[in-house]
C-alpha cells in the first residue's frame, strides 16, 4: 500500500529510469525478489465503497472498458509467456523469464479480483475473456491475433530464435513497452486524480513497477539479437503491428470527442515507440519511416470516412 502515495510522475520516472539503466537478467531477477507483492496485501474496502458512492457513472463506465482489456492484455500475457520461456536461448533468460511467468499470473488475478470486487462483473474466466474480446476494438484485434499468430508458429518450433525475436519485439516492445506501460500510467493517473481509491492505485503502481523490469529484458534480449544480425526480422516484426498498435484506442463509430481523445493516445503512443526504438539503438531512418507510417495509419482509422469505406 505504500506505493499508493507515490505520485503517478514518481511511478513514471522511476520505470523510465529502469529502461535506460541497461539491465540484465541478472539483475532483474534479483530486482524481482526485491520487489514482489500479494493480492492479499492489498485492501480494496475503501475502492469499493468510493465506486459505489463517489464517483460519476462516467468514471465508472472508462475504468470498466479499462479494467476489460487489462483482463485480455493479462491473461494473453500468462498464455504467450509459456511460448517465450519454452524457446529461450539461454539459462539466464529462463531464470528471469519463470520470474515474469509468475508476474504475469499475479496480473491477470489482480484484474480479475478488480472486476469482482469493485467494478462487479464478476463471471468465469472464460465468460469474462469473451466479453473482454467482444468489446474489443479493430486495432487491438488485429494486435492480438497477429502475436497469437507469431506464438503458435513459435510453439511449432521453439527453437526458431528469430521467431522468438519476433515475439519478443511485438510483446515485450510494443504490447509491453508502448501500450501497456502507457495505458496503466492513464489509469493510475485517473486514480489518482480522484484520491479515492488507495486499494487499486497501490496494485495498478506495483503492476506498472513490474512492467518496468519486463520491458527493460525485452530491451536487454532485442539488443542481443541486433547485435547477433537478426536486426531485420525485428524491423520487419515491428512494421507489421505498428498500425494495429497506434490505433488500438480508436472505437469505431465515434463522435468528435472521441476521435480528440484517440488521436491524442495515439500520438502519445507514437512518441513511447519512437523511445523504445532508439533505446535498442534502430536506425534514425527507420524510425523516421515507422513514425511516420505510425501517424497515417492513426489519421486513417480516424477519417470520418473511414466507417463508410469499410462497409
Ligand atoms: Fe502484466
Ligand atoms: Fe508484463
Amino acid at each position: 500500500m505504500e506505493l499508493a502515495r507515490l505520485s503517478p510522475s514518481d511511478i513514471t520516472h522511476a520505470i523510465e529510469a529502469t529502461l535506460t539503466q541497461r539491465c540484465t537478467p541478472e539483475t532483474l531477477f534479483e530486482r524481482w525478489e526485491r520487489q514482489r507483492w500479494s493480492i492479499g496485501q492489498i485492501d480494496l474496502a475503501a475502492d469499493r465503497d468510493a465506486w459505489r458512492e463517489r464517483v460519476s457513472h462516467g468514471f465508472r463506465a472508462l475504468m470498466s472498458t479499462k479494467i476489460e482489456s487489462l483482463v485480455i492484455g493479462e491473461y494473453t500475457a500468462v498464455d504467450h509467456l509459456a511460448v517465450i520461456m519454452a524457446g529461450a536461448p539461454a539459462e539466464s533468460y529462463l531464470a528471469y523469464l519463470a520470474t515474469q511467468s509468475a508476474d504475469e499470473a499475479l496480473h491477470w488475478r489482480f484484474v480479475m479480483r478488480i472486476a469482482a470486487e469493485i467494478t462487479e462483473s464478476e463471471t468465469t474466466p472464460r465468460q469474462h475473456l469473451a466479453r473482454a474480446w467482444r468489446a474489443a476494438n479493430p486495432g487491438m484485434r488485429a494486435l492480438i491475433l497477429h502475436e497469437t499468430d507469431i506464438a503458435e508458429r513459435l510453439a511449432r518450433d521453439a527453437h526458431d530464435y528469430q521467431l522468438w525475436l519476433q515475439l519478443v519485439a511485438i510483446f515485450h516492445l510494443i504490447t509491453e513497452g508502448v501500450l501497456a506501460t502507457t495505458g496503466q500510467r492513464a489509469i493510475i493517473r485517473l486514480l489518482a486524480r480522484r484520491g479515492l481509491f488507495p486499494g487499486m492505485q497501490a496494485g495498478f503502481s506495483a503492476l506498472a513497477r513490474d512492467e518496468g523490469r519486463h520491458v527493460a529484458f525485452g530491451l536487454h534480449a532485442l539488443r542481443e539479437g541486433i547485435e547477433e544480425g537478426y536486426g531485420d526480422a525485428i524491423w520487419d516484426a515491428v512494421e507489421r503491428v505498428v498500425p494495429a498498435a497506434v490505433t488500438i484506442d480508436v472505437v469505431p463509430e465515434c463522435g468528435a470527442l472521441e476521435r480528440a481523445l484517440a488521436h491524442r493516445a495515439g500520438q502519445q503512443l507514437i512518441a513511447t515507440l519512437e523511445r523504445r526504438l532508439r533505446s535498442i539503438g534502430a536506425d534514425p531512418g527507420f524510425i523516421l519511416h515507422i513514425c511516420a507510417r505510425g501517424a497515417a495509419a492513426l489519421e486513417a482509422a480516424l477519417s470520418p470516412h473511414e466507417d463508410s469505406r469499410r462497409m
